[in-house]
C-alpha cells in the first residue's frame, strides 16, 4: 500500500483507491464534541484489563463522552471467532483491531481495547495503523497473581498441559517498555486505577470541546 499524502492511498496491485469522505473526521469529532482516540489495554489474561476497561468507560459515559469498548473474549467471539492462539492467529487478532478501533475514532469515537495483545511487535503496528491518538496503558498484574485469581480456571488447564500456548505459561508476554501509564491491580482498586489513567489523558480529554 502507497500512501501519498494522509487519506490517499492506493493499492497499485489490486486497483484500488482511497476515497476521500466529504463528512471528515474532523467534523465527525465536532459534531460529537470530543477528540477521538484509543487507549490500548495490555496485560496478562487475569489481570484486569476488562474490569478496569468497563470502569474507564462507564467514567468517560457520565462525563458524556462517546465510546466504545472492544474487549478480547467478546470480539474473538464474533468479529475474530476464527482466530485461535498461534502466534500467527494473535497478529490477525491484533491487526484487526486495531483496524477496528481506527475507524472508530474515526467515526469520532473514544475507544478502549482489552486485549492481551503480548507481543511489542503488534503493540507497535496497532499504534502505527492507530496514529497518533493512541495510547498505552499496561496492566502489570504480575502472573503469580493472576494465576492466584485464576477466575476462569484457565492457569490451572494451562498448567495441567490442557491448553496450549497460554500466555504467561507456555507462550509469552513482552513487557510494554514505553506505556503511557501502568497499573497493577493488586496494589490499587478499580477506582484509583481509573483516576490514574484519566489523569493521563486530561489534555487529550480536554480537547475536546
Ligand atoms: S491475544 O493474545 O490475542 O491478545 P485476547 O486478549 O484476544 O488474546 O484473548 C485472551 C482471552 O482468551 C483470555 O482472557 C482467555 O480467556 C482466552 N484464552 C484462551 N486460550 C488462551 C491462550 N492460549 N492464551 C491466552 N488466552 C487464552
Amino acid at each position: 500500500m502507497e500512501e501519498t499524502e494522509r487519506n490517499v492511498k492506493k493499492d497499485v496491485t489490486h486497483n484500488l483507491v482511497w476515497h476521500t469522505m466529504e463528512i471528515s473526521r474532523k467534523m465527525r469529532e465536532d459534531h460529537m464534541k470530543q477528540k477521538a482516540f484509543t487507549i490500548w489495554m495490555s496485560g496478562l489474561s487475569g489481570a484486569g484489563k476488562s474490569t478496569i476497561a468497563n470502569a474507564l468507560e462507564k467514567r468517560l459515559y457520565a462525563m458524556g463522552k462517546k465510546t466504545m469498548l472492544l474487549d478480547g473474549d467478546n470480539v474473538r467471539m464474533g468479529l475474530n471467532s476464527n482466530l485461535g492462539f498461534s502466534d500467527e492467529d494473535r497478529v490477525e487478532n491484533i491487526r484487526r483491531i486495531a483496524e477496528v478501533a481506527k475507524l472508530m475514532n474515526d467515526a469520532g469515537l473514544i475507544v478502549i481495547t482489552a486485549f492481551i495483545s503480548p507481543y511489542r511487535h503488534d503493540r507497535e503496528n496497532a499504534k502505527q495503523i492507530i496514529g497518533d491518538e493512541f495510547r498505552e496503558v499496561y496492566v502489570s498484574t504480575s502472573i503469580e497473581e493472576c494465576e492466584k485469581r485464576d477466575v476462569k480456571g484457565l492457569y490451572k488447564a494451562a498448567r495441567e498441559g490442557k491448553i496450549a500456548q497460554f500466555t504467561g505459561i507456555t507462550s509469552p508476554y513482552e513487557v510494554p517498555e514505553h506505556a503511557d501509564v501502568v497499573i497493577d491491580t493488586a496494589e490499587m482498586d478499580v477506582e484509583t486505577c481509573v483516576n490514574h489513567i484519566l489523569e493521563q489523558l486530561k489534555e487529550l480529554l480536554q480537547e475536546s470541546k
